[in-house]
This record gives structure tokens, sequence and C-alpha cells, in this order.
């Protein structure tokens, strides 16, 4: 297990006990964090990442600690791929309580020198992709009555981040999109919440430069970058049965960044 993993005390336990989870985005970083938490509160994962490849050190993981998961390929950005593995997925598990978009991508740039592909794969990722699986397992969880959405922002969404106009953009629909469902599903029994993180140590941020990583610190509250085993945390909660009576809320969890 990474090192994060090892450091972190093992977090609240929720009981997911006979629940199905599907995780996008679960082959590393938070993803992999919040599939590992979900599947020790004894949800059965669904993991989705663009290749099953990628899934398997998630997938060792889950099984070697008693749990049970199962890996699915789809690139989240393209309709017919989330339409093909929802469909793969339903045929396993016909009934799926727990959803979490958390796969993400950045191609990060001054707005002034943002080409329309960077754009538009950054919002076919965040943004299209969680509303293609919300809208495939919210069919699912409407005949179910009951059901937990997370989505994964960010406080870039929050905040706006210079050279991320693409990705502050989808998160912050993201954010638009997650309150709005939320109005929509919340008669059948189905909560819609949003966790914007803030820094958070993976691969998505290892490329950074110390001295931003440093700037970073000095600018948290809580004086440390966060880790995916933090977030997975609120995520097991929000996906549990106990937060029925919380839905339509965005939750950072950035060590008191926008505070
Ligand atoms: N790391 C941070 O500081 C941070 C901060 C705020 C929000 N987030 C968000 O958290 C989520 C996870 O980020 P991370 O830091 O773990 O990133 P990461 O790059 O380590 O992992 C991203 C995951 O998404 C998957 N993914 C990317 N594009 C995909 C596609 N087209 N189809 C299927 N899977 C795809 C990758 O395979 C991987 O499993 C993202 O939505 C990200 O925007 C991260």
């Amino acid at each position: 297990m990474a090192d994060a993993e090892k450091t972190k005390p093992e977090g609240v336990r929720v009981d997911l006990t006979g629940q199905v989870a599907l995780v996008t985005g679960a082959s590393r970083g938070i993803g992999r964090a919040i599939a590992i938490h979900l599947a020790r509160c004894g949800a059965t994962v669904a993991g989705v990442a663009r290749t099953v490849d990628a899934l398997q050190g998630t997938l060792a993981a889950i099984r070697e600690a008693g749990g049970t998961a199962e890996g699915f390929a789809a690139n989240v950005g393209d309709s017919a791929d989330v339409a093909r593995v929802v469909e793969e997925i339903e045929a396993k598990f016909p009934k799926i309580q727990i959803l979490v978009n958390n796969a993400g991508v950045t191609r990060d740039g001054l707005m002034l020198r943002m080409e329309d592909d960077a754009w538009q794969q950054v919002i076919d990722v965040n943004l299209k992709g969680t509303f293609q699986f919300c809208r495939a397992l919210g069919a699912i969880m409407m005949r179910q009555r009951y059901g937990r959405i997370v989505n994964i922002t960010s406080v870039s969404g929050l905040m706006g981040n210079p050279g991320q106009a693409n990705y502050s953009a989808s998160k912050a629909g993201v954010i638009g999109f997650t309150k709005t469902i939320a109005r929509e599903l919340a008669s059948r029994g189905i909560t819609v919440n949003a966790v914007a993180p803030g820094f958070i140590e993976t691969d998505m941020t290892s490329v950074l430069p110390d001295k931003i990583k440093a700037e970073v610190k000095e600018r948290v509250p809580v004086r440390r970058l966060g880790e995916p085993e933090d977030i997975a945390d609120l995520v097991a909660y929000l996906a549990s049965p106990s937060a029925g009576y919380i839905t339509g809320q965005i939750i950072a969890v950035d060590g008191g960044m926008t505070a």
C-alpha cells in the first residue's frame, strides 16, 4: 500500500454491508482510497478506470483485506463507453446503492493560450462524465427508492485558480449540477452531495514544483497537505444510510483553505 495509506489511522467506519458502490477513477489517488475505504466499510466495489489493468492494485488491496471488488474499463468522457460500462456493471450488480464520481483530469494553462481540445477534454471527463453516470445510476436508484451520490469537485471550482480555467469551470459545473439533481432526486430517497478537496497528495499534484507545494502549505491553516484518506472518510459517511438528511451540500476538505 502507498505510504499515505499506512500513515493515516484507519478512519471512521460506517456500515455499508450488503451495498454496492460504483467508484470512477478508482485506480489511484483519491479514487483508490475511496474504493478501499468503502470496501473496508463492507461495500462491494465496482471500480471504473480507463483499463482494468490499472485497477489491479486497488482490487488486490481490497481482496487482501477480505473485501469484494470488480474492475471495469471505460473512458468516462465518452458517452457510448459510459452507457456500455453501466450496462455491464448493472448486469453483474442489479442493485447499486452508491455512486462516487471521482475520475478527473487537469490540462492546465493560462486561458489566453488554452486550446479548444484542452478545454473540451477536461469538461468531458470531469463534468459530462459525472452527468452521464448520475443519469444512468439515478434511474436505477429511483427504482430502488434509495441512493447515495457523491461527486468529487474541487476548491478550484469554489475559488477559481489561475491556470485552471477549464478545470475550475468543470468543477464549478459539478457544484451547480449537484445542487440541482439533489433537488430533483430527494423525494425518492436519493441524496446527492459534493466533496471539494483542497490540495491532496496524489499523482495529479505530484507534478507541481516543491516551491508551489511549500506555498500551498503556508496557505493552509492546518499546515499540511491532505491525504487521499482525508477525502475517503467523508465520502464513506455521505454514502451511508446515516447521512440521509444531508443533500445538495458542497463540503470542502481542505485543511481550512477556504474558511
Ligand atoms: N489531488 C488533488 O489535490 C485534488 C484536489 C481537488 C480535487 N481533486 C479531484 O479528485 C479526483 C481524483 O483526483 P486525484 O488527485 O486522485 O487524481 P489522479 O490523477 O491521481 O487520479 C485520477 C483518476 O481518474 C481516472 N481517470 C482520469 N481520466 C479518466 C477517464 N477519461 N476515464 C476513466 N478514468 C479516468 C484515472 O485513471 C485515475 O484513476 C479528481 O476528480 C480531481 O479533480 C483532486
